[in-house]
């Protein structure tokens, strides 16, 4: 460029930068800025750190402590949002209370854990991701919505979205399963659900993405414990689910209760100001987990409370969770210098952003309508979608000799188990406001579809425990039956949170109740409920049929009748994998190859005791009909970085019900610079077939599927060669290959 030409461009530079910065000052503030920042101004700094805090109700605990007094701490304005009460009567008493002799008129925000349903409730989260139907997991999170902000609630701690690949970890029901990729689908459904299209509408809530971060990998799958993965296990398996919550406007966040390399989630600079706040531009704001700021002195990473709090507000928390150290400390850590005023104003600023996007300025009582409470909760609609949504989530694991479905006109059946009538169990954990005597139980179910039918009931066993005095009756009722329907598995109560097992059988008695049944020669039915996977190696050599029902909430027992009996036929497919035993775990699909994949030679990385393949892959799940798939087909065979490839498969039902599958496509990079896992679920499409229709599938492939973090963690597509995989599980694939050319 010559001295004049650049003389010219120099100066145009400076006075662009000069008017983009001038227009920067002028730039209209939205309404809500303005709003905002005006209260900032009249805040006192005692008041600022009321709106940081957030204490549960003395309804209900979800943690150690509880709060007594919190009714004082609203009226003296040292709470911003309460938790653990609901209902338009005591919620709007609380939001008076607030509001009361409160100069400044900022309302409280009321949350709650609404993870499956409010009072309606759907099946476990884990459960639900077993239905592969995005639309289906939005709708019920719309559905929860409805219900929760009808009875005066603004926020849900809700999705959860921790990738699991620990079956010993209790709160594996509560997420979408193992997979990175099926995991950030759901979670962008579950907070489009939740949130709608206008947080102002009063049937949505305020999401909240939990738990930041990797809160999924305690080791040894113990609740609470370490966590010890590489930054790019990190960014890559247990990140973006979160990232895609982000990206679809969620507005809180919830700090997890583990540490991170060394550091806890709610004083981790790293993972809240660098990544989420920073790299990410989150504009929302972060809440830490139960008492999980005061628990930073037990993890020995600060002397006392007051600086456990200091840690967390410059690491970039915004709310605290019940430690009550943002209150006790914050205004002393201040006067010292020990925290700034402008992250004080940026939390709050935070804070009552989301409290004005609720509409809560406008009219704090917005969310207090009896008439929705009245007419909205457990409405019919919402009943008869949990039916089918229930039915959707169960997995058929097998199905020998088509014994399933019975036979409607079966004159005599036995139903037997301690989960055959629970009501309790149902529902499972975190079943929010849900009133277990509102469920349907198995027998129920039964009862309902099969009035002329004999059905024999017996719970033959506790779900836990030696005794074996029911097997009599059991027996005496299998006797007199053409089939057994045995629902053995899990009580409510060992999964979910604080719920960890270091052993996955089915407990108690439960087998040996089914090996005496066996011995009747009579056709067995496994019904199962469980929140993890169990280790089903004997019941699956024994058993001809097993249903996987987890625990599906209200509707669990009509769902499984219309299951048994052929009124729906099952689709579900697992998104966790089973393992034949627990010393495989952990075990998932999208594993590495490693330097000596598993062949017959000794010296190969295996184990020498089990066979080295799960009991039941990731993806798996039969139904009553049969799927046949094509070779897979490619448009060509070479893409370029701004090519797209079509893959393309025909299924075919072969069987003799109509019904749906799911149809799965897998890639494997072949070389990369740095190892790539064996298979990664990137496509799936659910179709429904007539018997003897076929449908072709489609699945593009661009750069974009390629992608991953290479060598330098940067997100690229590699020039080289790939696989590609479809099938109807992560095991029984066709393959193809293709390359990729720069
Ligand atoms: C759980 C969170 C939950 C919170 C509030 C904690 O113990 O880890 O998932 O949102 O309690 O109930």
């Amino acid at each position: 460029m010559k001295k004049r030409n650049y003389f010219v461009y120099l100066l145009s530079v400076i006075l662009f930068v000069q008017i983009s910065g001038c227009q920067q000052p002028n730039q209209k503030k939205t309404d809500m800025e303005q709003k905002v920042d005006s209260l900032l101004a009249l805040m006192t700094i005692e008041e600022k750190i009321g709106q940081m805090t957030l204490f549960t109700s003395d309804w209900d605990v979800t943690g150690p402590t509880m709060r007594l007094g919190y009714k004082e701490d609203i009226k003296n304005g040292k709470v911003g949002a309460i938790f653990n009460a609901f209902g338009v009567k005591y919620l709007r008493e609380l939001q008076q209370l607030a509001l009361e002799d409160n100069r400044l008129q900022i309302p409280l925000m009321f949350g709650y854990d609404v993870i499956h349903g409010y009072k309606t409730i759907f099946p476990l989260p884990l459960a639900q991701a077993a239905s592969w139907d995005l639309k289906l997991i939005e709708a019920s999170e719309h559905i929860a919505a409805v219900e929760a902000s009808a009875e005066g609630l603004h926020w849900t701690f809700a999705p959860m979205i921790d990738i699991a690949r620990d079956p010993r970890w209790g709160r594996i029901c509560e997420g979408a399963g193992e997979d990175t990729y099926l995991g950030s689908l759901i979670a962008a459904a579950r907070v489009r659900g939740f949130q709608g299209k206008d947080l102002a509408d009063n049937n949505t809530v305020v999401a909240c993405a939990k738990h930041y971060a990797a809160y999924g990998a305690a080791l040894a799958g113990r609740d609470y414990n370490t966590v010890d993965i590489s930054d790019r296990t990190l960014r890559e398996i247990y990140l973006p689910p979160f990232k895609a919550a982000l990206d679809e406007g969620v507005g809180t966040f919830m700090t997890s209760f583990n540490e991170l390399d060394g550091v806890p989630a709610s004083g981790s600079k790293y993972l809240l100001r660098d990544i989420l706040k920073g790299d990410w531009g989150f504009q929302g704001f972060v809440v830490t987990d139960y008492t999980s700021i005061e628990e930073m002195v037990d993890h020995g990473i600060v002397a006392d409370n007051k600086e456990a709090g200091e840690l967390a507000l410059n690491a970039g928390v915004d709310m605290d969770m019940q430690s009550a150290i943002f209150n006790d400390y914050t205004l002393t850590s201040f006067n010292e210098g020990k925290v700034k005023i402008e992250d004080i104003d940026d939390a709050v600023r935070r804070i009552l952003s989301i409290k004005y996007k609720l509409g809560l300025f406008d009219d704090p009582f917005k969310y207090c309508d009896e008439e929705r409470e009245n007419t909205l909760v457990m409405h019919p609609d919402h009943l008869n979608f949990a039916r089918e949504f229930a039915a959707k989530s169960i997995v058929l694991l097998k199905n020998e000799g088509e014994i399933l479905p019975l036979s409607k006109n079966t004159k005599n059946i036995a139903l037997i188990g301690p989960l055959a009538d629970s009501k309790t169990d149902m529902i499972g954990s975190w079943s929010a406001a849900g009133d277990y005597m509102k469920s349907t139980t198995v027998l129920e179910g039964m009862k309902a579809k099969l009035p002329g039918t004999n059905i024999f009931y017996a719970k033959g066993c506790d779900v836990l425990g030696t005794d074996k005095s029911g097997f009599s009756e059991a027996l005496a009722v299998a006797g007199k039956s053409d089939v057994i329907v045995l629902a053995i598995g899990e009580s409510r109560d060992l999964s979910g949170e604080a719920t960890s097992r270091t052993s996955i059988n089915i407990p108690g008695v439960q087998e040996e109740l089914f090996a005496e049944l066996n011995k009747l020669g009579k056709p067995i039915v496994v019904v199962l409920m469980n929140g993890r996977p169990l280790d089903l190696t004997w019941l699956n050599e024994q058993a001809p049929a097993i249903l996987e029902t987890w625990f599906l909430g209200t509707k669990a027992g009509d769902a499984i009748a219309d299951v048994l009996f052929g009124d729906y036929n099952p689709s579900g497919k697992l998104t966790v994998t089973f393992p034949r035993n627990l010393g495989q775990v952990p075990i998932f699909y999208n594993t590495k190859n490693t330097g000596r994949p598993i062949t017959e030679d000794k010296w190969t990385s295996k184990y020498l005791d089990v066979e080295n393949t799960p009991l039941f892959p990731f993806g798996y799940g039969l139904s009553y009909s049969s799927f046949q798939y094509s070779d897979i087909k490619l448009s060509q065979n070479t893409i370029s970085p701004s090519e797209i490839l079509t893959v393309s498969v025909d299924v075919k039902n072969t069987g003799k019900y109509a019904g749906e599958e799911v149809v799965q496509l897998y890639l494997r990079d072949l070389v990369g610079s740095v190892t790539r896992p064996v298979k990664e679920l990137k496509g799936f499409e659910k179709i429904f077939l007539e018997p003897g229709q076929t449908k072709t599938v489609k699945f593009e492939i661009g750069a974009d599927k390629l992608k991953f973090l290479d060598i330098n963690m940067k997100m690229v597509a590699e020039p080289g060669d790939f696989e590609v995989f479809v099938g109807t599980n992560s095991r029984d694939v066709n393959s193809a290959r293709f390359s990729l050319v720069e």
